[in-house]
């Protein structure tokens, strides 16, 4: 039997986003994101036709939420502020009701013993801003930076560890390049421009933060999702992989690290004339406020092989310089469609070890999302996911691994303590250690993962 030990104060947790668990509750004075816009317009765009309304509805149920998740082990947590609760107006009005929901949240994480991290943007936009152009417009950006500040003005005294934003390579990839997200635009040319935006916005909500004095830690939390080639032997499968990298992770991880975007990506929007607007004192903004720590969300390997034949497209797309494969026998969360590769979140820590200076950073997602959890459910009405226990010790082995070898990860955190809204998935795929029925909120109820959790925390450690 092999013992695994992490260090003392290294950090057991979970995550979530405002818009996934706390239900739409407008009742406060929010206002509409993209999410309600868009279930508004197409609600057979989600799955079963289940919409942002209730979701896990943290918004009346955190109390008894936080201290089931403490049941669990989770002694810090990460969850967003809803822009669009807080700021009711292109104006900037603070609403107040909004302002007081979330120190209610942070005093009773508090309360449990539960750090609390927040993120400042998880894939919400307020509509208010959207129909100006979201992070296409310049106004945006700064609008942003202003809502970090009534943030930090707000909550800096309680909470040292702070994220800008949750992937922000999500919004241009799903919403400007390949029609999962709202605006469903597909424009490699708008895409390139809107992650400039969210990269200076980012880099601002950091220069705010150094300005007003706050005195814990800011980082980004990245999907770094690792590359690798068919064939490492042939050179155009190299620069295949090497394109994605640029493309998918280097675009977000350099800038927000380094401060500087990678030279060859700037090559390749020059080739295709999508280089986005911008501006020399916005470059030395991004220069100067590079982050303290990264978050890396780990779910699965990115695999690909050079272009057998060129893209038919009329736009610019990344897609241009690869093509996905799935390798055979590969293993798969067949419920989300999603290669299980452990090792990655290894290669993730030596990548960042050798060429990111070793930062300090921390898995900020893993998880294991399943379908149809119900089949699972013993007498007692309690989900036996063993399969969940499994997946995190073969993600946690690595990680230790990946420690022991000098990497600087400082924490592991789920994806999500409790079951929650998949975006356009909806409720299709459950995460968490503790089983939410839609149709039966008031009624939470632990799997069988919660108390295996629970002991790794408290003693730090694991055995196989
Ligand atoms: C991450 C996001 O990419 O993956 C979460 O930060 C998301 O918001 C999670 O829920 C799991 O993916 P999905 O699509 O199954 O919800």
């Amino acid at each position: 039997m092999k013992e695994y030990q992490f260090k003392e104060g290294f950090l057991w947790g979970g995550a979530c986003s405002a818009v996934q668990c706390e239900g739409r509750s407008p009742e406060d004075g929010k206002q509409d994101n993209i999410w309600d816009q868009w279930y508004r317009e197409d609600p057979g765009a989600f799955y079963q036709g289940v919409g942002p309304e209730v979701t896990s509805d943290f918004y009346h149920n955190y109390e008894q939420l936080i201290k089931m998740m403490r049941e669990c082990g989770i002694t810090s947590f990460r969850t967003s502020l809803q822009w669009a609760r807080i700021i009711s107006d292109r104006d900037g009005t603070v609403n107040r009701k909004g302002i007081g929901f979330y120190h209610r949240v942070i005093d009773a994480l508090l309360d449990n013993g539960i750090e609390p991290i927040l993120c400042l943007n998880h894939f919400d936009m307020p509509m208010y801003w959207m129909e100006k152009g979201g992070f296409e417009c310049r106004e945006t950006v700064d609008a942003f930076a202003a809502f970090a500040r009534v943030c930090y003005g707000e909550f800096s005294g309680k909470v040292r560890r702070w994220v800008t934003f949750n992937e922000p390579v999500i919004t241009p990839e799903q919403g400007y390049l390949y029609l999962h997200h709202y605006p469903l635009v597909q424009d490699g040319r708008r895409a390139a421009q809107v992650a400039y935006y969210i990269q200076l916005a980012s880099s601002m909500a950091v220069e705010a933060y150094r300005q007003m004095g706050c005195s814990g830690q800011i980082g980004i939390v990245l999907n770094l999702t690792p590359t690798y080639c068919r064939n490492p032997e042939d050179e155009r499968d190299r620069k295949a992989a090497y394109a994605a990298d640029l493309f998918f992770n280097r675009s977000f991880l350099d800038p927000s690290v380094k401060g500087e975007y990678p030279a060859d990506l700037v090559r390749i929007l020059e080739e295709n004339q999508a280089v986005p607007v911008h501006m020399e004192q916005e470059l030395e903004t991004i220069r100067r406020n590079t982050v303290d720590y990264l978050g890396v969300n780990y779910y699965h390997p990115r695999r690909v092989v050079h272009r057998s034949r060129p893209l038919e497209s009329g736009t610019f797309m990344p897609d241009r310089y690869f093509e996905y494969y799935t390798p055979e026998n590969c293993r798969m969360n067949k419920s989300r469609g999603w290669e299980i590769y452990e090792k990655g979140l290894y290669d993730i820590g030596v990548n960042i070890r050798d060429h990111y200076g070793n930062i300090p950073w921390m898995v900020t997602e893993n998880g294991m999302g399943v379908q149809d959890e119900e089949q699972f459910l013993n007498e007692e009405g309690m989900v036996e996911d063993g399969y969940r226990v499994e997946f995190i010790k073969d993600h946690l082995r690595w990680l230790h691994k990946a420690i022991e070898e000098g990497c600087n990860c400082f924490g592991y955190h789920m994806w999500c303590p409790f079951d929650s809204w998949s975006w356009s998935n909806a409720y299709k795929n459950r995460y968490g250690f503790i089983r939410i029925d839609i149709n039966d909120h008031a009624r939470p109820s632990f799997k069988r993962s919660a108390a295996w959790f629970r002991r790794v925390s408290d003693g730090n450690r694991f055995t196989d």
